[in-house]
């Protein structure tokens, strides 16, 4: 074998993932939205009362758990038995670490129909999302609040791992109150608030991104020191913390809006207070990348969905001056979390 044929298969290989990865991508969604790995469960299930248990022919589900088992989400250790992997399992309700609504909400058509709007987005500016459903993301889930639930659970599911990273990463032990704005369902915050007694925290949100952190917080046996907020970040946001974190909220946002929540943030903290941006931060040019989620699709996602976008170093600074705010500090958190800790200082 030549070197050059060597060098055409991998560049075969390259390219042919990524022709076929929108048809791997409709086999997690479905076997998502059937709960296909609760219903495999623990070890080995025959295909014949699978189809059964949902009234459905088995030989097609035989082809939908071969194509999973070449994923490597399941196996297959004897004909018409399959067996979850440790990356099915993670399809799992119940799992610690589940991804169920995660994979659910990124794979369903509210997620991936505006896809087919890119060329047009990339052509025109227009975001997909607003030209697919007639109205922005965040009004869209606001009148879809079943939907708004699972994506409030899918953001919270990704957003459980990087708690453990950044508590790691960043003192939160010098603060009394820490406010987390666009904090969701209050998962990141219960995290920060579970081993230091002495923190207190907000949970700031719209109505239904907020709808389910007080049940969060119950839950993390915290009423006492957090408590939920509402309302609109291109408004005002709620003074009196000396922390005011924003995780994975200012990439939804274009450089206008993003300095508008900014510059709000800005009012309500005090000349002490600090903003701690949680967020990708792109390096100048493209380096071949290691984390879960590859930052340029992740950067295209933003633009399909809601017209934001990832950013680099400069453009935080960019941002954060605009906003009256001076970037002091950025650590970048371990690869495969793929996420920056931006501090910034009233100016
Ligand atoms: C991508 S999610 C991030 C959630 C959470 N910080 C996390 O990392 O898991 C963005 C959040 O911003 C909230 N949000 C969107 N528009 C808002 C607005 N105008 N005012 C307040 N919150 C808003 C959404 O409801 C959602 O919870």
């Amino acid at each position: 074998m030549t070197e050059w044929s060597t060098a055409q298969t991998d560049a075969r290989r390259t390219l042919m993932q990524w022709v076929f990865g929108a048809r791997a991508t409709e086999v997690v969604s479905v076997a998502t939205r059937m709960d296909l790995a609760d219903t495999i469960g623990d070890g080995e299930a025959d295909v014949t009362e699978l189809a059964r248990g949902y009234e459905i022919p088995p030989e097609q589900l035989n082809r939908l758990l071969r194509a999973l088992a070449s994923l490597g989400l399941c196996t297959e250790p004897r004909p018409g038995t399959f067996a979850l992997t440790e990356a099915g399992s993670l399809l799992r309700k119940g799992h610690p670490a589940s991804l169920h609504d995660f994979a659910g909400f990124h794979t369903a058509p509210v997620s991936l129909a505006p896809w087919s709007r890119l060329e047009s987005n990339i052509r025109t500016g227009r975001t997909a999302f607003d030209e697919h459903f007639g109205m922005p993301i965040y009004e869209y889930l606001g009148n879809e609040p079943e939907l708004s639930a699972v994506f409030n659970t899918a953001m919270s599911q990704e957003t459980h791992r990087t708690a453990a990273t950044l508590t790691e990463h960043y003192d939160f032990g010098r603060f009394t109150t820490v406010t987390d704005i666009g904090g969701g369902d209050g998962t990141l915050l219960a995290s920060i608030l579970k081993g230091r007694p002495g923190l207190s925290g907000v949970v700031f949100d719209t109505a239904e991104g907020a709808g389910q952190a007080a049940g969060t917080i119950k839950a993390a046996g915290l009423e006492k020191r957090c408590t939920v907020a509402t309302g609109n970040f291109l408004e005002a946001v709620p003074a009196g913390a000396d922390l005011y974190m924003i995780k994975s909220v200012i990439h939804n946002w274009d450089d206008d809006r993003a300095a508008t929540i900014l510059r709000n943030c800005r009012t309500a903290m005090s000349a002490e207070s600090r903003l701690l941006i949680v967020d990708v931060v792109l390096p100048e040019t493209v380096i071949p990348d290691s984390s879960e989620l590859n930052p340029y699709l992740k950067d295209l996602q933003m633009m399909v969905l809601v017209g934001g976008k990832e950013r680099t170093r400069a453009d935080f600074e960019k941002l954060c001056t605009r906003a009256g705010l001076t970037l002091t500090d950025i650590v970048t958190l371990p690869s495969h979390v793929g996420l920056s800790l931006i501090e910034a200082v009233p100016s």
